[in-house]
């Protein structure tokens, strides 16, 4: 059975003493980096590589969403900008390693991966898009990956 669908077993099952290893919490990460693309999505180009430095990041609107686009030392990110928690800026906070922490009340959520980091709150994800760079243009994806993150909920 493929990963995705064992996980998704799981979490009908409510196996928790799975979704609790390492293991387990490395499988889902994997799975997702593997979901695949609405065939639909469209690339458009936000910006030049040159606009964000490392390290930082800019808030982009894009077909009426508010996409923040990051720039790591591993390459460029995009998540959905508006703070689940009440609507801050994301992309105006504070970058700490490869996550980004909201400037309001500080909740934390990753750039690659969109998680959301508060123990208390890991179902408030912030969705993730798909990013290329290609002759100095800086190009997001959208609609953005079709992730299931009721699997992440299984996990905190
Ligand atoms: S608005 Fe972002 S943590 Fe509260």
């Amino acid at each position: 059975m493929p990963d995705h669908h064992r996980l998704a077993f799981l979490a009908e099952q409510g196996s928790d003493a799975d979704f609790f290893s390492a293991e387990a919490i490395d499988r889902l990460h994997r799975c997702l980096e593997h979901t695949p693309l609405n065939p639909m999505a469209e690339f458009q180009v936000v910006c030049r590589t040159a606009d964000i430095a490392v390290g930082d990041a800019k808030c982009f609107e894009i077909s009426g969403k508010r996409i923040g686009v990051y720039r790591l030392t591993e390459g460029f990110y995009a998540i959905d900008d508006p703070c689940p928690h009440a609507g801050a800026s994301l992309a105006r906070g504070c970058i700490e390693g490869d996550v980004i922490h909201c400037r309001i009340h500080h909740w934390g959520f990753g750039i690659k991966d969109g998680l959301c980091r508060e123990p208390h709150f890991p179902q408030h994800n912030v969705q993730t898009y798909e990013v290329r760079v290609q002759n100095d243009e800086v190009s997001i994806r959208t609609p953005p990956h079709e992730r299931d993150y009721r699997l992440n909920e299984r996990l905190m």
